[in-house]
């Protein structure tokens, strides 16, 4: 048995327009998640929680911690677990941005719980976990597969999961600081939509897995545009639309709601720092810092390393 693992996790940006729940990638972005196995009675409760970076003082440092939970949902689920714990989180990826800090943390648990205990768990089953427990396979499988993954549930719960080989290529990410927890975004929608919009969704998503297989900017425009979920969301967020409307001004090819949001994904053959400075310039009269990345996209995705016992 281990007696450290590390795990590095990708961030991942979901729905990436028209793929609503079903369409996924990862991003050069991580986390790192590590689990050291200690002695009864080495911390309180015999766990011990160590966060650095992003959500560092705000984050739960005891059981009500998402790795924890995910790491212990593990353990019962071997029936094996290590006396103490002490985990320590390296988090770059911001908390509830629409960026998959959730994700991240639950497979970033499951997946150095599994390791830590000699669990013999399969990648796929503990994908399966981890979306079950996190709620969103958008962000958690691509988050485990890297790359841009689309994931179908069929009717007996089985995640189909169908990885999509995309050339290399960097994107913009812009985070404006405006709260917006992904159960307002999820209630601000329709329990139903007509038909003729899921037709629109239909077509678009299939054109944009085509097009961003192909690194086909000039489909973008069109492909990524989206009725099922961000005509809804895009006024809940001051200076959304007008950073929509900049991105493409300042040459993005295509530019999406990343997840539920508040951040905000354009992809574009060049010029990424313009467009992340048009973006950021756009949220300004609403009142809205922000932050910018311009990223990779990962095609790893989570990488479980054993540190020598
Ligand atoms: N597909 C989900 C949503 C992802 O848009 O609500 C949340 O990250």
């Amino acid at each position: 048995m281990p007696a450290t693992v590390t795990v590095t996790i990708p961030a991942t940006t979901a729905n990436l327009g028209p793929g609503f729940d079903c369409l996924g990638l990862a991003l050069g972005l991580y986390n790192e998640v590590t689990l050291a196995a200690a002695p009864a009675g080495a911390y309180p409760n015999d766990l011990h929680i160590t966060i650095h970076g992003e959500g560092a003082g705000r984050l739960p440092g005891d059981a009500r911690n998402l790795v924890a939970q995910a790491a212990a949902r593990i353990f019962a689920h071997l029936g094996h677990s290590p006396a103490g714990l002490h985990i320590t989180q390296h988090n770059r990826i911001p908390v509830g941005s629409g960026l998959g800090s959730s994700a991240a943390a639950v497979l970033g648990g499951m997946l150095a719980a599994n390791a830590l205990v000699d669990g013999g768990l399969s990648q796929a089953e503990i994908l399966r976990l981890a979306a079950a427990m996190e709620g969103h396979p958008d962000n958690v499988v691509p988050a485990g597969l890297g790359g841009l993954v689309l994931i179908n549930q069929a009717a007996d719960g089985q995640l189909h999961v169908e990885p999509i080989p995309l050339p290399p290529q960097q994107v913009v990410i812009v985070l404006p600081d405006f709260d917006l927890p992904t159960a307002t975004a999820r209630a601000a929608l329709p329990r139903q939509v007509p038909l003729a919009d899921a037709i629109f969704n239909a077509g678009r998503l299939a054109l944009l897995v085509r097009a961003l297989a192909a690194g086909d900017y000039q489909r973008l425009p069109l492909a990524m545009q989206d009725r099922l979920h961000q005509p809804y969301r895009l006024p809940l967020i001051p200076g959304m639309a007008a950073a929509f409307a900049a991105a493409y001004a300042a040459g993005a090819a295509g530019v999406a709601l990343s997840g539920a949001g508040p951040s905000l994904l354009a992809f574009a053959p060049d010029n990424h720092q313009a467009i992340a400075a048009a973006i950021q310039a756009a949220f300004a009269p609403a009142g809205l810092p922000s932050r910018a990345w311009i990223l990779p996209v990962d095609a790893q995705g989570a990488q479980v390393g054993h540190a020598p016992t």
